[in-house]
């Protein structure tokens, strides 16, 4: 993992060097630790936040270089407006506006966890700390020569400076398992695709193995065996052989019906033989978002030993043109037995969900499915980069995935599914096309595809994440053009729904 941050916790205590930073209130008002541990500079800072006109609004900040009376080179107020409004992702996005403000010339920072009147907890200590570290992330494997003021030389030291230092470690384990998930997935995202190709997504996969996850990689022949035939198509035109990974943690009880989470793996789409235009599809290098997601998630479930059975499905291939690559017109036998004739080949996402859900529902008998997938361009131009799509057969599972994505900033937003919509895929030659045939609504044409693969006994939901999953809007807690979205949300629903 690209992680070059040592993150510590410690007293509460003015550090001897680095960087020092301190929260205030919207009336510049400090904590009782924080206050004393500055007191020596308190003039300056005053005279400083009227010069700045620093009023400590939520996430501004005020920077003083070489503060009179302090032993540290830096000191960094950041303001956090008002006390009494501060929800769990408003303190993580806290970290990030604190890490955030260490310059790229420090390589050690100390962050007192103290706001005003209000005695940080641990959870809420660990959840600045995890807001820190989504920060601190950056993937920089690529470059071999930093620039001082473009990347930080060598590792970075950060101390959390908090009241019960043991307490704090402890809530944090949790965090940290969900951390490494997130950047796991973020890593999975940023690689190019001649480095990560469905082989090597399913090595990096197995990797899983040492935190307790059972991993098993479906090869070509099995996948033909089992009649994948949709997913199969799917990766003709490309020299780099599909694989199907399952990943499986079993914390919950014995025997009890396992949640499932699918991912769509295309490691690089070009469209296949109807190929996209040039512009940004560089950026197709990413459309393995989704199963990237539920490769970090299965990570941080494990990591922090949740008491859930849980399976990860990923159907990894490569959509290329070529020789071998499958046409308009052809007509594939999914899995399941239906027929799909392959309108446009760059509609190939679905192709691949079609046979994976089938299998894992097929095999798991799972009590829901969660698929995730940079699906459509459409759902880009529908809801943005703020919210991804969500589109279920079942309102208590897309009520609390809305719910989970409110307590975590990763927010859903749920669109319609119905049969009108539903017509607009059957074909004059098979079951149903894979494309609707005109552009409108096609973020619902496509997760109607998806549903005629499920069972209607078992309570699914899509996420289409075409517009979160990477190339995402820059966040206090993201940096990166890979974003990890949804590893955090999904071990929420987990976490606050279905553990025993
Ligand atoms: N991977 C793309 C969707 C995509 C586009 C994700 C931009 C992220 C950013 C998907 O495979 C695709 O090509 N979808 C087509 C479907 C169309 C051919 C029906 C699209 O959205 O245009
Ligand atoms: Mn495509
Ligand atoms: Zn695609």
């Amino acid at each position: 993992m690209s992680d070059a941050l040592k993150l510590g916790f410690g007293p509460l205590k003015a550090p001897a060097k680095g960087v020092l930073i301190v929260f205030c209130d919207d009336a510049l008002k400090f904590g009782p630790a924080t206050r004393k541990a500055i007191a020596p500079a308190a003039d300056f800072v005053s005279r400083a936040a009227k010069t700045e006109r620093f009023t400590g609004k939520s996430g501004s900040a005020l920077e003083l270089i070489l503060p009179e009376g302090l032993k540290v080179a830096r000191l960094v107020v950041i303001g956090t407006g008002k006390i009494a409004e501060l929800k769990p992702k408003d303190i993580l996005k806290l970290g990030g506006v604190a890490m955030g403000r260490l310059p790229a010339s420090a390589n050690d920072g100390t962050i007192f966890a103290e706001f005003v009147d209000v005695a940080l907890g641990a959870e809420q200590a660990a959840d600045l700390a995890q807001g820190v570290r989504l920060r601190a992330y950056a993937f920089d494997r690529y470059k071999t020569k930093k620039k001082d003021d473009e990347q930080r030389k060598g590792a970075v030291s950060m101390t959390l400076a908090v009241g019960d230092v043991a307490a704090v470690r402890q809530a944090y384990a949790a965090r940290a398992a969900v951390g490494d998930g997130v950047l796991l997935a973020r890593d999975l995202v940023n690689e190019p695709a001649n480095v990560l190709y469905p082989e090597e997504f399913a090595r990096r996969a197995q990797a899983l193995r040492k935190v307790g996850v059972a991993v098993e990689v479906l090869e070509l022949k099995a996948l033909k065996k089992l009649g994948m035939n949709a997913l199969v198509g799917v990766g003709l035109g490309s020299w780099r052989e599909s694989r199907v990974v399952v990943m499986r943690w079993n914390g919950g009880k014995k025997g009890e019906a396992p949640v499932a989470f699918i991912g769509k793996g295309v490691c690089f789409d070009t469209g296949g033989i109807s190929i996209k235009p040039a512009a940004s599809m560089e950026d197709m290098k990413g459309d393995m978002a989704g199963a990237a997601c539920v490769t970090g998630l299965m990570q941080a479930l494990a990591a922090r030993k949740a008491r859930v059975n849980a399976v990860g499905v990923i159907g990894l291939v490569e959509n290329m043109p070529d020789g071998n690559a499958q046409r308009p017109g052809d007509i594939v036998k999914s899995m399941s037995g239906q027929t799909i004739e392959i309108i446009n080949t760059d509609a190939e996402g679905r192709l691949v969900l079609a046979d994976v859900i089938w299998y894992c529902a097929q095999r798991f008998k799972p009590k829901f499915m969660i698929d995730l997938a940079t699906l459509t361009g459409a759902i880009i131009v529908a809801l943005g980069q703020e919210y991804a799509g969500l589109f279920a057969n079942d309102d208590k599972l897309a009520e609390r995935l809305s719910k989970a994505g409110e307590a975590t900033g990763e927010l859903v937003w749920r669109m319609p599914l119905a049969k009108e919509y539903d017509k607009m895929i059957d074909s004059k030659f098979a079951d149903m096309k894979n494309t609707g045939g005109s552009r409108y609504g096609s973020a619902i044409t496509a997760a109607q595809f998806i549903k005629r693969f499920v069972d209607d006994k078992t309570p699914w939901a899509h996420l289409d994440i075409a517009g979160t999953g990477f190339d995402s809007r820059q966040t206090d807690v993201n940096k990166s053009w890979a974003s990890g979205w949804g590893v955090r949300l999904l071990d929420r629903l987990v976490k606050d729904y279905y553990e025993r």
